[in-house]
């Protein structure tokens, strides 16, 4: 596969991590709630595994850079989605409509998706585009660098499209929003 995996630090600038956590422990859930007052998007991100789609829902998204055009998101590392990703090489980011909450539910279960009633193609890349998406992308593998127990996924766009109308699905401290809500 043509891009590149980061496994060391060894090319990543040093910093000195200062002995935080002997003073200021910070669990799971207590994290959960302080970044969970960043307010996202909600996207699925899709992909291909032994053949068949794989999707999760994810708010870990961010754009990178415009050129080349670059996007990322954070897979966990137990994920079904990071392996599709390792191992096709590819995929697609389907950024929800207001109103697609069910959808952003049956995505974030574990274990297999339901996948009834969602329209989609496979785009450039071979990965799943949803029909009623409010934009996607699409991506190739750019880079990968561990993450703790995520993966940090960069991906270089080959195709873009969103609606010219519409509102997003927002997630705000836990919780499904929509604008102005
Ligand atoms: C709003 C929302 C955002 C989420 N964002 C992420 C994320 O960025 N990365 C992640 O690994 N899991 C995220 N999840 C949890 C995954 O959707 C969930 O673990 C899913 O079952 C993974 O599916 P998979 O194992 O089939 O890939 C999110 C869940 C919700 C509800």
């Amino acid at each position: 596969m043509r891009y590149l995996s980061v496994t060391n630090t060894a090319n990543m600038r040093r910093y000195t991590r200062p002995n935080w956590s002997a003073t200021m422990p910070i669990d799971a859930s207590e994290l959960r709630r302080v970044m969970g007052h960043f307010a996202t998007g909600v996207t699925v991100v899709t992909s291909m595994l032994d053949g068949r789609p794989c999707a999760m829902t994810a708010n870990s998204v961010a754009s990178v850079s415009l050129s080349p055009p670059l996007v990322m998101f954070c897979p966990d590392n137990e994920s079904e989605t990071r392996r599709g990703v390792e191992q096709s090489g590819f995929f697609a980011i389907n950024i929800l409509e207001e109103g697609s909450e069910r959808i952003s539910r049956d995505f974030s279960a574990r274990g297999p998706k339901i996948w009834d009633g969602i329209g989609f193609h496979a785009e450039e890349t071979g990965a799943p585009v949803f029909e009623d998406s409010l934009a996607w992308v699409d991506c190739s593998v750019f880079a990968q660098y561990p993450g703790g127990d995520h993966l940090i996924v960069v991906g270089e766009i080959l195709r873009a499209d969103a609606h010219a109308h519409g509102n997003p699905l927002l997630f705000y401290r836990g919780g499904y929003h929509t604008l102005g809500s």
